[in-house]
């Protein structure tokens, strides 16, 4: 009666969230199956960025409310962004629901699973479901626990929760509630312990992670909060890659373009939302820089850090999104030429400011700029990639391939590598000489150490001594 699963929809945050769940829940005594079929729970970690993903998961809970037929006491909850976002509606359309659980009520599962267990087992009356999605104060330090049993190469790391920018497509600020961040000890002591259980690097999580700390925490040396905390994590032994998702380009300023100079572990990747490459439509989604301050930003960074890598965040077809609109957005895409790119086609969420904004684009509209916008990054990508084949590169070897003998790794740019290794291996920074390129990964061979320094001539008696 203890088995569960988590399927988790959308973003690394809510990878992060449902780790943290699991590893919760591990910690009261329930198993976590990797198979939906196996679980006496089925737990959904929801999305609400985009209708389509909602639609999911309101399909895929019908779906597991057929199992309830056959056996009565199978669970189903839904938790995160669209519990908190739909609510008490949810439950409602959906009667099989057991547990609704919103986004700063994550650390309460346990305690929900097991006083419906415990109603089952004939100790107490059926409750209707239970519904949770309170705000709690402080529920940005509740999410920290990581799954003990298994070393995680890189691992997520919240450094905050919320978002008070209201970027007008957005349902964020909603679903997860206003900014709060975690104090910088304990997201070094929570690296510190990831680090000393053999993770080699780090993803720092937050929706706007350079606000991190700005009303709590003051500058220093004329470096932001979110500077001084990579700077910490820099510090941290046994790390030797930093990342973070996602920065905004407000607030992207000198010292975090200096960090890319300075912190030797700071991986030379950034993933930049741009959302558009029109002044108008930026200004309408209240998203407040200019194409022009987003290309100087891109111009600072590649000074500092040449081959600078670059992924980002597109919408197309916002309300009232020209023809003419589209195309300053191709050609900041083209301009910046991104080696990652997520392009989203606009979807109302009601609530937000532009969902009431009328001039919404037709459907085959935004089709057409998606399939455009995918071109340029086929391209883009693959040109990148290309360019590495011939290259040795450093690789962190992250396990064995779903399918067939190669293992995965990435570069410190984020590009995929496929390599033939071994398990010893897993965990470690290998040189890699690349062969070939498509446009999502690189395959090569590993590069032996020590080879090279086989066939140098043997030192001299007067260099060695040197
Ligand atoms: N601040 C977060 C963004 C969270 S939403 C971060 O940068 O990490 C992730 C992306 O979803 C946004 O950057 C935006 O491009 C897209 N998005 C958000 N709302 C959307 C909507 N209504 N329709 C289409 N795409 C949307
Ligand atoms: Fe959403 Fe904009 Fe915040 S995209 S998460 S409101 S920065």
């Amino acid at each position: 009666m203890n088995r569960v699963y988590i399927k988790t929809y959308g973003c690394q945050m809510n990878e992060r969230d449902s780790e943290a769940v699991a590893a919760k829940l591990r910690a009261r005594g329930y198993s976590l199956v990797d198979n939906e079929f196996d679980a006496d729970v089925v737990l959904l970690n929801t999305c609400s960025v985009r209708d389509q993903a909602e639609q999911k998961a309101i399909g895929k809970t019908g779906y597991l409310g057929k199992r309830k037929r056959t056996n009565p006491d199978f669970i189903i909850g839904i938790m995160g962004c669209m519990a908190q976002n739909r609510g008490t509606e949810l439950v409602d359309k959906l009667p099989d629901l057991d547990l609704l659980v919103g986004t700063q009520k994550f650390h309460a599962i346990p305690d929900h699973l097991d006083n419906i267990i415990a109603t089952q087992n004939g100790l107490g009356p059926k409750p209707s479901t239970i519904v949770d999605l309170d705000e709690e104060e402080g529920s940005q330090n509740t999410i920290r626990e990581h799954l003990s049993d298994s070393r995680q190469v890189c691992a997520f790391v919240s450094i905050m929760q919320g978002c008070n920018m209201n970027c007008a497509f957005c349902i964020v600020p909603k679903t997860r509630g206003n900014e709060r961040c975690r104090p910088i000890e304990e997201i070094v002591d929570e690296v510190e312990e990831l680090a000393a259980r053999g993770t080699k690097e780090i993803t720092l999580l937050g929706q706007i992670v350079n606000s991190y700390g700005r009303r709590e925490i003051p500058f220093r040396n004329k470096k932001s909060p979110f500077v001084q905390l990579l700077e910490k994590v820099q510090e941290v032994k046994g790390i030797e890659r930093i990342r973070f998702t996602s920065p905004h380009p407000r607030g992207f300023k000198e010292d975090l373009v200096e960090a890319y100079r300075d912190l030797s572990k700071l991986c030379e990747y950034v993933h930049l939302p741009a959302q558009s490459g029109s002044n108008r439509m930026l200004k309408l989604m209240n998203r407040p820089y200019s194409r022009e301050r987003y290309l100087e930003i891109v111009d600072s960074l590649r000074t500092v850090v040449p081959g600078m890598y670059f992924s980002t965040d597109i919408i197309v077809g916002f309300p009232g999104e020209t023809d003419a609109e589209f195309e300053q957005t191709c050609d900041l895409f083209q301009e910046v030429s991104f080696d990652m790119a997520y392009i989203f086609k606009y979807s109302i969420r009601t609530g937000t400011p532009a969902a009431e904004m009328g001039d919404q684009i037709p459907q085959e509209v935004k089709e057409a700029r998606n399939h455009r916008l995918l071109g340029y990054l086929r391209d883009s990508s693959l040109s990148r990639n290309e360019s590495m084949v011939g290259s040795t590169q450093e690789v962190l070897i992250e396990g064995k391939a779903k399918r067939g003998e190669l293992y995965v790794g990435k570069t410190r740019g984020y590009r995929n590598c496929l390599v033939s290794a071994s398990d010893r291996l897993i965990g470690e920074l290998v040189q890699m000489k690349v062969n070939r390129a498509t446009q999502s990964s690189l395959y090569g061979d590993l590069v032996l150490s020590g080879v090279d320094e086989l066939n140098k001539p043997a030192p001299t008696l007067s260099n060695s001594l040197l």
